[in-house]
Formats: structure tokens, C-alpha cells, sequence
């Protein structure tokens, strides 16, 4: 088998708020691998963790513990700067397009950056190069000479995802790269990537809140709660056929626009997660299942007992649920 493009195992992020306080852990024994070209779903609530993943595969985070494999190469302490010289490449778009252009800077300057770092083309080349990627992105050509304040939120974050793709990287870490955008952008910009990750064999860590929007580009899907992984595997099994307890909560609380079917959704919503929104730990301990209080089928041994991961039809879970000698339990996949 192929060693994985992004190879990243039992990673730990822990933050320190005060510095006499104890360091909460914000990423917990994380292991996922990207393969080349692609696109792999990195998805959870608010505060679950998935910025501090890939902050910390960028080296903008130091990891407590854990190492992180970039195309074979060891990137655990590497520098930031260092990890976009890489011949494998890494690149990130994220999420707020206003934020992560500089306003002083024309298009063309901002996209001529990374080629001139990775690249040794002469201005004309490099004019050439980058009226091609604004092309190919959907944006005029003549936008080279413009400033960011002339585009709206979707035409900057097509900006963004030419200057992450203009150095042709291996990996390209998208941090909620859609989620300020409204839905019909949203789904323009998701087929763009796709479309890009297709043609040019870039393989992305696609992290998101929401489910649906993962779906539409990822082919596999890891779900984090709480700095832990809960469940991978393949978007098609994940999404239709889930199998941790949190997986099933997630999908019945994923907004959809029928009101019927949002009205029997909330039923099932209540059913797999009757104390949704409560943030009570009560009766979870640091070594059980952070997804126990909340849990309609948790018992002691989930309070107390980290559940191992579990590897059931080629995709994994951590619950108590389900063991190596009883993949599938009656009840937990209703
Ligand atoms: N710089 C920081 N200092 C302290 N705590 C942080 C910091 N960044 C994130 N956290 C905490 O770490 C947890 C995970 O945050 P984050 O990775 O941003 O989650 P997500 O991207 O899934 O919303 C949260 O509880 C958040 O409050
Ligand atoms: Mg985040």
C-alpha cells in the first residue's frame, strides 16, 4: 500500500488559558491520514477541535504530542515558513476571505507571492500564470491589477484558492473555506475545489461544521467531538449508515429546508440526543467518552472507559458499542 500523503497519529493540542492554569486538552489522540489527491472531510460541532488539527499540520500550533508525516517526511516541529518549502507543498485557504487578503496588495501581487517563492519565472511568465488561475477560478482576467475591497466575499475566496493552488501544493488544509458564504456561492465554490483537486491530483483536509457541505466534496469523512475522534470512514457509509451514537446526532441535527421532514427529524433528534446543546460533563470523566452525557445509549463503562477504536467494514469507531467480536449491535444502528 502507498504511504499516505498526510500521515498524522495520536496528535495532542493542549491549551493553557492562564498560565497557572491546567492545560485543557483541545485535540486528544487524533490519527488521520490523506491520501494524494484526496479529499478528505474533517467535520464536528463548534469547538471540537478541527481548526486546532490543522493548525497544528500547518505548524502554526505546537502539538503536545503526536507527529504529523507529510509526504514521508517527519513535519512535527517543523517551522510554519519551512512546511510551505516543502517539495510535497502545503497550502490553506481559510475561512474568512476578508481577512486573508491583504488589502494593500493588488491580486496579481498577492498571487505572484508563492510563485515567486517556489518558482523562478520571469514577471511576464509569472503575469501569464496568474491571469490563467484567475481564469480557471471563474474571475476575469483583468482582476491582476485590482485590490481586494473590488470583489465581493465568494470572489475573494476564489482569490484565496487560486493563491493556495498556484504553487501546485499536495495538500491544501481548507478551514471552513465556504461557511461565510451564502448557499448558492457555497455550492459554486464546492464544485469549484472539487473540480480542482480532480484536474490537478491536489489532495485537501476539507474541515467544516457542517455535514452537508462535506458531503458534497469529501470522499471520506473523519468526525471530531469534544478533540476526539468518534468515527471515519467513507462519506457514503458515515453519512447514510452511521454508526457512533454522536454520528447519528450530528445528522438528525443538520438543518433541511422540507418542514415535514424537519418536524420528524426533531423527533429523531430528541431520540438519539435527548440533552442536546446541554454542555454538562456531569457523570463524564476525562478518561470515558467525552459523548457519554449526552449519549441515549451510554452506560457506566462509558464514563469511566475510553472506548477503543474499533474497526467495523473498513471504517473505524470509538465506542462501547461496538467491539471487534460485536461489530454490529442491535438498537445502536436504528
Ligand atoms: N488559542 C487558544 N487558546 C485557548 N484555547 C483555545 C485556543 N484556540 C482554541 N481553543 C479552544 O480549543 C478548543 C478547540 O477549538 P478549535 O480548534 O478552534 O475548534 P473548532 O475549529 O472545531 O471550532 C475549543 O474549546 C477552543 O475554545
Ligand atoms: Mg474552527
Amino acid at each position: 500500500m502507498r504511504t499516505p500523503l498526510l500521515d498524522v497519529k495520536d496528535l495532542g493540542v493542549e491549551y493553557r488559558s492562564g498560565w497557572r492554569s491546567s492545560p485543557t486538552k483541545a485535540v486528544d489522540d487524533v490519527s488521520l491520514t490523506v491520501g494524494h489527491g484526496e479529499i478528505v472531510g474533517l467535520v464536528g460541532e463548534s469547538g471540537s477541535g478541527k481548526s486546532t488539527v490543522g493548525r497544528a499540520i500547518l505548524g502554526l500550533t505546537a502539538p503536545a504530542r503526536g507527529t504529523i508525516h507529510l509526504g514521508g517526511q517527519d513535519i512535527t516541529n517543523r517551522h510554519a515558513a519551512d512546511r510551505r518549502d516543502l517539495s510535497t507543498g502545503l497550502q490553506v485557504v481559510f475561512q474568512d476571505p476578508y481577512a486573508s487578503l491583504n488589502p494593500a496588495c493588488t491580486i496579481g501581487r498577492t498571487l505572484g507571492e508563492p510563485l515567486e517563492v517556489h518558482g523562478k519565472l520571469s514577471a511576464a511568465d509569472a503575469r501569464t500564470r496568474i491571469e490563467e488561475l484567475l481564469t480557471r477560478v471563474g474571475l476575469p482576467a483583468d482582476a491582476i491589477d485590482r485590490y481586494p475591497s473590488a470583489f465581493s466575499g465568494g470572489q475573494r475566496q476564489r482569490i484565496a484558492i487560486a493563491r493556495a493552488i498556484s504553487s501546485d501544493p499536495a495538500l491544501v488544509i481548507c478551514d471552513e473555506p465556504t461557511s461565510a458564504l451564502d448557499v448558492i456561492t457555497q455550492a459554486r465554490m464546492l464544485d469549484l475545489m472539487s473540480d480542482l483537486s480532480r484536474e490537478r491530483g491536489t489532495a485537501m483536509l476539507f474541515i467544516a461544521h457542517n455535514l452537508a457541505v462535506v458531503a458534497a466534496i469529501a470522499q471520506r469523512v473523519v468526525v471530531l467531538y469534544r478533540g476526539r475522534i468518534m468515527e471515519t470512514g467513507t462519506t457514503q457509509d458515515v453519512l447514510c449508515r452511521p454508526l457512533h451514537p454522536y454520528t447519528q446526532a450530528l445528522i438528525a441535527s443538520s438543518p433541511v429546508a422540507d418542514p415535514l421532514r424537519q418536524r420528524k427529524r426533531r423527533a429523531a433528534r430528541k431520540q438519539a440526543d435527548p440533552v442536546a446543546g446541554s454542555e454538562g460533563r456531569a457523570g463524564a470523566t476525562p478518561q470515558g467518552c467525552p459523548f457519554a452525557p449526552r449519549c441515549p445509549h451510554a452506560t457506566s463503562t462509558c464514563r469511566i472507559q475510553r472506548p477503543a477504536v474499533t474497526l467495523v467494514d473498513g471504517r473505524t469507531v470509538a465506542c462501547h458499542l461496538f467491539t471487534a467480536d460485536n461489530p454490529t449491535p442491535e438498537g445502536a444502528n436504528a
